[in-house]
């Protein structure tokens, strides 16, 4: 969906004068996984946005979370080397000629950084001198007002708000409600990034899919996926499962024990189950593949294991993949070639050890030339990449396919019918009267 769909309230970047004004961006560079970048899509998916405010005059500062520091249940914040912004800098400083100052500032064991200090000055002068073309903030998340309550929240987005002169959110990966991603906005005059307004513009195509609309999810969690999995059932067509996701649902739909199945996710799982024998839309996959081990491949063997053969009681080792076989089976390619939207937020099997039934769906998906597939998840766009490197290359050329960077966000948008339900989205909108 073009522009048009956009919302007409949505403050624009295009609409910003930034001309010497120092711009906080927000983005959703959170590719590091242990110290290392893996697929730099989602850096590479905000350079327009980058080039767009240098173009303008402006004077970027970078925001982003990595991975998750905050222990949700103690509260305490660890910040470990491997989850800083660095290889991000180092990463942009090569790919763009431009000099990235990297700020820094002192933590408090366990409780993160309390404050954006004096230190920032200096930086900011050579930022607004052009000594530097970019300061890079340390991991949103290190921040202790960052996901907290009350006034160290308020403190920090009083801090961010104090060292720029508006906001630019440009994080469709960072949904959540946060200091960086919504309370800012509220306090700086704020624009949606060009990223911003691509990845919402293409939510449309999801949320008024051409039919017949086939969805493909899967994921390591069942209860987290609860919502978004029975929101996605009401939509789609045809439903196709993977991962700890499908496991959960053939345990609860013919009784059978799956180790790594929870007693818990199986109970929750049933509720799904009784939808689809009203609705029917749950498209299963013949053959499985079980393993006595998650470690190795050697080790735990490669079993397949037919759905024909579950019945009640029976045991199952860890099922670790669907099999590529599936994937010919007359039922499964004939539904996947009608399809007019196919929507996939999956990697099939454990990875790195059991990779074929990605790979076979990722295949099957992309033989379709006629329907929009759009793909959706840090995790699943890393696969398609390394699995089918050249179906990934030219899906990026392809006006009918598009890769979202972030796939919590689209089912989040798909469960709540509309991306500025979402708050850091809503808040970008103008205010009646503004
Ligand atoms: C958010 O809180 O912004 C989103 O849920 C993304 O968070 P995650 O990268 O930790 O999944």
């Amino acid at each position: 969906m073009e522009k048009g769909k956009l919302d007409p309230r949505l403050k624009l970047i295009q609409q910003a004068d930034m001309k010497d004004k120092v711009v906080l961006l927000r983005v959703d560079h959170n590719v590091v996984k242990k110290g290392i970048i893996k697929d730099p899509y989602r850096i590479d998916a905000t350079i327009g946005t980058l080039y767009a405010i240098a173009a303008a005059g402006g004077k970027p500062i970078l925001m982003s979370h990595v991975g998750r520091p905050k222990d949700k249940k103690t509260g305490s914040i660890t910040c470990r080397e491997d989850q800083s912004v660095l290889p991000i800098v180092h990463y942009l400083e090569q790919k763009l000629p431009v000099k990235i100052h990297a700020q820094e500032f002192p933590i408090d064991e366990g409780k993160g950084i309390q404050h954006i200090d004096e230190s920032i000055k200096p930086s900011l002068a050579a930022l607004r001198k052009g000594y530097v073309d970019m300061i890079y903030l340390p991991n949103s998340r290190w921040f202790a007002g960052e996901q907290s309550k009350g006034p160290e929240k308020d403190g920090l987005s009083n801090e961010l708000a104090s060292i720029a002169d508006l906001f630019i959110n440009d994080a469709f990966g960072s949904w959540g409600v946060a200091a960086s991603t919504y309370d800012i906005a509220t306090r700086l005059p704020s624009f949606a990034g060009h990223l911003l307004q691509k990845e919402i513009s293409n939510l449309y195509r999801v949320l008024e899919p051409q039919r017949p609309f086939v969805g493909v999810v899967a994921g390591a969690k069942y209860d987290t996926k609860i919502g978004p999995l029975k929101a996605l059932y009401e939509k789609v067509d045809y439903l196709i499962l993977g991962g700890l996701m499908y496991n959960t649902y053939l345990s609860a739909r013919y009784g059978v024990s799956i180790k790594g199945v929870s007693e818990e996710d199986r109970a929750l799982a049933m509720n799904l189950v009784e939808m689809d024998k009203r609705g029917g839309k749950i498209l299963e996959m013949p053959m499985l593949v079980a393993s006595e081990s998650v470690e190795e491949r050697a080790a735990g063997g490669r079993r397949v294991v037919e759905i024909a053969q579950l019945k009640d009681g029976l045991d199952l080792p860890y099922v670790v993949d669907i099999h590529e076989k599936s994937f010919e089976d007359p039922k499964i390619s004939k539904v996947m070639a009608s399809a007019r939207t196919v929507f996939t937020n999956a990697v099939m099997g454990l990875m790195p050890l059991f990779f074929e039934g990605s790979e076979a769906i990722y295949r099957l998906i992309c033989k379709n030339r006629e329907a929009t597939k759009l793909f959706a998840g840090g995790d699943t766009l890393q696969e398609l990449r390394n699995l089918c490197p050249g179906i990934y290359m030219a899906g990026l050329d392809d006006p009918k396919t598009y890769y979202f960077t972030g796939g919590g966000s689209v089912l989040a948008a798909i469960e709540q019918g509309s991306p500025y339900n979402m708050k850091p989205f809503e808040i970008l909108l103008k205010k009646e009267n503004a």
